[in-house]
């Protein structure tokens, strides 16, 4: 196989780099499952841009450098947001169906959410992702100049080694080149070498690592596994944002209650297991924005009303809003909960928080250039300084738009280079695995070593037990890696294996408590908010840096 660019994944940032790209390339869409699993196409609350007159961009870079608790790359977040406007059109255009409002501006409804000042979340009721991710599936399948393979597990990337490279260098932190990947198709087994020109990674967050997660199964960190195994960097993996409010039910895996039920009026509550003190709100006693604080703030305190109370979960409750205005506003959440017995319209709905976004990932520039040329990251799997410790809600589906169509203007300026022969998967020393029962035992594992230890609370000696778990784990796995036939269970376990140790070992080297990373050790907040940069040269030695953006790839 042989592309102008080979895309991973088929989310929005996916999708978006295809459909700017496809005008001048030949693109390929490598998706490890069916086109919409991934956490886009479950996106409920919306979108978050500059579409009001009353609103500014001063205003939306204020409210995500104060959720960001000081830690946002401020230039590259004014020049995410800055484009913020010109993407929602380029969506509107396309033909995503917003929900309208005859009085709004631009003629669409605005929602509200956790630290925004204004309504500015334009959404498609509670399932904009669904919606964006349909309307652009149209565009992808008819577009002759994009192929694609879905049931095709990226597996590595191929770097240039210095016999084969004919590629000019490249960046300042690496010599080397992406040529390409190795993929396999799911179904047959076969592992393709696939060239390309450019690669992007578009494969998501991590949320799987966690015991409970927002997350659909795609989100094992795939992405950031490979960068690092292929020498990129990696910043800011502490920052493991917790959605406060999943839905709580023994029948209901990974079902998000989005944050616009708070911005429309939802209050949380502590349940009839609480006794005397059932049905008190309890977010006035912790913060001045009571329901609608930052999300670290949210989760944090009703991690702390849990634990205080003995609870295994708390109330958010809407049924003051009348039947039509939850079935016009919430239509998916509505029905979703009465198919579970629980009338939103009556009574309250029982929630948790859980693991549901990566802040940190693969360091790039607004461009979405990594430290090897050649190789792209945007989306979730990327760090652009966006989000910093804490992602304000609904400004990820923004960076994929935005970051996306840069990307796409990047690799156009390229000039084509000429492909080198690559070498074929070899399978020639392993054999099938004999017990696929160690894989599942050690996924369920480290899962729950990573919830109980490495969670919404942290302290220096579960964080150090975790990191000891974790290095018996990797013994284990690459030598099943090394003997064995792959799977996809393998693979994902060793890339979630990886990536719990990316985020343990930037837990360890931050010494204060900023945005979603709280440590008991160390409670207070330093003066001075510094990045943490891990390097694949140094593995266990996190560095807490400013200077880290002294790449920049060609
Ligand atoms: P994804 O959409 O997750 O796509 C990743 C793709 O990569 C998938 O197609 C996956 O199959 C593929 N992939 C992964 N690994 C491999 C591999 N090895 N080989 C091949 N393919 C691979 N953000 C907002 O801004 N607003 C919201 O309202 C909102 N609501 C959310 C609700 C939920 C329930 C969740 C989980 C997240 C929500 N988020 C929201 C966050 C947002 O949805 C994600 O950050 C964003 O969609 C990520 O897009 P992406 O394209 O980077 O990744
Ligand atoms: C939600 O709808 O609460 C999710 C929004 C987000 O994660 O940005």
């Amino acid at each position: 196989m042989n592309y102008d660019v080979a895309i991973i994944g088929s989310g929005l940032a996916g999708y978006t780099v295809a459909l700017h790209l496809a005008k001048t390339q030949q693109v390929a869409i490598f998706t490890k499952r069916a086109l919409l699993e991934g956490s886009s196409s479950w996106a409920q609350g919306g979108i978050a841009a500059v579409l009001d007159s009353n609103d500014s961009v001063e205003q939306h870079l204020s409210d995500t450098v104060i959720a960001g608790a000081g830690l946002c790359d401020e230039v590259a977040s004014r020049t995410i947001l800055q484009n913020g406007r010109a993407a929602i059109e380029w969506l509107i255009a396309t033909g995503v169906p917003f929900t309208q409002d005859d009085q709004a501006e631009l003629g669409y409804h605005l929602t509200r959410e956790g630290g925004h000042s204004q309504r500015r979340i334009i959404h498609a009721a509670d399932a904009t992702g669904h919606a964006v991710q349909v309307t652009l599936e149209q565009q992808i399948r008819r577009h002759p100049n994009i192929t694609l393979f879905e049931d095709h597990y990226a597996i590595d990337l191929i770097r240039s080694s210095k016999s084969n490279m004919t590629a000019t260098t490249s960046t300042e932190h690496s010599p080397l080149r992406c040529l390409g990947l190795y993929a396999q198709d799911v179904r047959t087994g076969t592992v393709h070498t696939v060239a390309a020109q450019h690669t992007v990674l578009a494969t998501g967050g991590v949320g799987k690592v966690y015991l409970y997660t927002t997350n659909p199964d795609t989100a094992t960190g795939d992405g950031i596994a490979m960068a690092w195994r292929a020498g990129c960097r990696i910043a800011n993996m502490e920052f493991i944002q917790f959605h406060p409010t999943c839905l709580y039910h023994p029948y209901a895996k990974s079902f998000l209650i989005s944050e616009a039920v708070r911005g429309e009026g939802g209050l949380l509550k502590l349940p009839v297991e609480a006794g005397a003190a059932a049905g008190q709100r309890f977010m006035p006693g912790h913060d001045d924005r009571e329901e609608l604080a930052p999300r670290d703030i949210v989760a944090r305190a009703i991690d702390f009303e849990m634990k205080k109370r003995g609870l295994d979960h708390v109330d958010l409750d809407i049924s003051h809003k009348t039947p039509e205005f939850l079935k016009e506003h919430f239509p998916t959440i509505y029905a979703r909960c009465l198919e579970l017995g629980i009338d939103i319209s009556r009574q309250p709905i029982p929630v948790v928080p859980a693991a549901h976004y990566t802040c940190g990932g693969i360091i790039t520039d607004v461009n979405g250039r990594t430290d090897l040329a050649g190789l792209y990251a945007v989306g979730e799997t990327s760090y652009t300084g966006l989000h910093g410790a804490n992602r304000l809600a609904s400004n990820s589906l923004l960076e994929c738009l935005v970051t996306g169509k840069a990307v796409a203007e990047h690799i156009t300026g390229q000039e084509k280079l000429k492909s080198p022969r690559l070498p074929a998967w070899d399978e020639s020393r392993v054999t099938d695995a004999d017990e696929e029962v160690v894989i599942a035992h050690n996924w369920d594992e480290l899962r729950r070593f990573m919830w109980d230890y490495v969670g919404i609370v942290r302290t220096t000696k579960r964080l150090e037990r975790a990191q000891h778990r974790i290095r018996l784990l990797k013994e284990e796995i690459d030598e099943y890696y090394a003997n064995f036939r792959i799977t996809n269970h393998l693979l994902e376990l060793r890339n979630l294996v990886d990536v719990a140790s990316l985020i343990v070992n930037s837990a360890l080297s931050r010494h204060e408590s900023r945005g979603l990373h709280f440590s008991r050790d160390f409670p207070t907040t330093l003066p001075k908010a510094l990045p943490t940069v891990l390097d694949p040269q140094v593995p266990n030695k996190a560095k807490n840096s400013e200077t880290y953006r002294s790449n920049s790839s060609s």
